[in-house]
């Protein structure tokens, strides 16, 4: 399955003008060869080329880890003196020719330690971003991987279900972040969560970004609450809104029709329509009920490997969207000073539409 994907990448390279690819640790290193390496102090980098063998540089210590991938990899190990690091750039470079070559990167991800030996290895190369060529073989899951997904999702409701006993005025929002983390944990979530919960209470809850703070639960609150899973390297990513006893007309209000957008997002999530039109459809329900300006972030973003990944669900993205691509629809609204709304599902665009991967209830529910 990895050499598959590795030929598939050599492939869109080639079509794109590259002679080569070079990735340092990270969810793409992953997706290519299954390994899973930690960015250290000591260098690691996967070069692919279009004409020869994958190379690894990487320490020593590893070289049992990448045998054990059982991919026709090149590795070029080095021990502990940094002096002598150098090396096995220069014996990678020349076993694939990399010299003058046109050498792709992606651009949020190359690491000035790993990018400097390979510039010295291979005199008069250019580098260049390479996003769009392993973006687009990583936006289109396999069966494989919406089934990982699939589970992350389950592992991520489980744990909010455990949690939700323990949720009552008077307890914090870190009581509540931790004793969901743990959950998460005790549910089947690696220990590498794609990101600490989010859990925002009262006015707090009207900030998208919130970090869980020691305010503790009141009677006439919304609680935001956005978390998230990991399973098999894959990631979920939910919000659900509730309310803390009896919460206002007009709270109740924008969570009913947060409800309708994300509704809306998912009914209009389809193959061959542009990923805009998503954010388009679930913004429409809240523009016109006049909240408009309280919803000030993006619809979506892909999902997968990484809780942020292509493709982004915006209005001006005109990406046709296919079976195979993974994504959050979560509008909100957001009251400043008085509370916050975001409903987030995951979906997987599907031959024939969509399928919601989520399915805890959307609609407002008094924790007292
Ligand atoms: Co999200």
């Amino acid at each position: 399955m990895s050499l598959a994907r590795i030929e598939r990448l050599q492939r869109a390279l080639a079509a794109s003008g590259f002679d080569a690819m070079a990735l340092t640790p990270g969810s793409s290193l992953t997706y290519l060869t299954g390994l899973h390496f930690h960015l250290m102090e000591r260098p690691t980098l996967l070069l692919i080329s279009t004409g020869a063998q994958p190379a690894l540089i990487l320490a020593e210590l590893e070289v049992g880890k990448a045998r054990g991938a059982g991919l026709p990899l090149q590795l070029f190990p080095f021990g502990d003196n940094p002096a002598l690091w150098g090396q096995p750039f220069e014996q990678s470079a020349q076993a694939l020719g990399l010299q003058g070559k046109r050498i792709g990167v992606e651009a949020a991800k190359m690491r000035f330690l790993e990018l400097r030996y390979l510039e010295n290895a291979a005199p008069g190369a250019r580098f260049e971003a390479a996003d769009d060529a392993l973006g687009s073989l990583r936006m289109q899951k396999d069966a494989e991987e919406v089934a990982a997904m699939r589970q992350a999702v389950q592992i991520a409701q489980n744990a909010l279900l455990a949690t939700l006993p323990s949720i009552h005025p008077g307890v914090t929002e870190r009581e509540v972040a931790s004793e969901l983390y743990l959950q998460l944990l005790k549910a089947g979530s690696e220990t590498e969560a794609p990101f600490m919960p989010i859990v925002a209470s009262g006015p707090n809850s009207a900030n998208p970004h919130a970090v869980p703070t020691e305010r503790k639960l009141q009677p006439g609150d919304l609680l935001v609450i956005d978390w998230g899973a990991r399973y098999a390297g894959y990631c979920s990513d939910l919000t659900r809104t509730f309310a803390i006893g009896k919460v206002d007309e007009e709270l109740r209000r924008i969570a009913e029709i947060t409800a309708r957008a994300n509704a809306a997002g998912r009914a209009a999530s389809q193959p061959e329509i542009a990923a805009g039109e998503v954010d388009q459809a679930a913004r429409a329900v809240i523009d016109a009920a006049g909240y408009g300006a309280q919803f000030f972030h993006r619809t979506g973003h892909g999902l997968g490997l990484e809780e942020h990944e292509p493709p982004y669900i915006f209005g001006e993205n005109k990406l046709i969207l296919a079976p195979g691509m993974t994504y959050t629809v979560e509008p909100g609204i957001y009251l400043e000073g008085k509370g916050g709304v975001r409903i987030e599902d995951n979906v997987v665009i599907t031959a024939s539409g969509r399928e919601t991967l989520s399915d805890l209830p959307r609609e407002l529910i008094t924790l007292a």
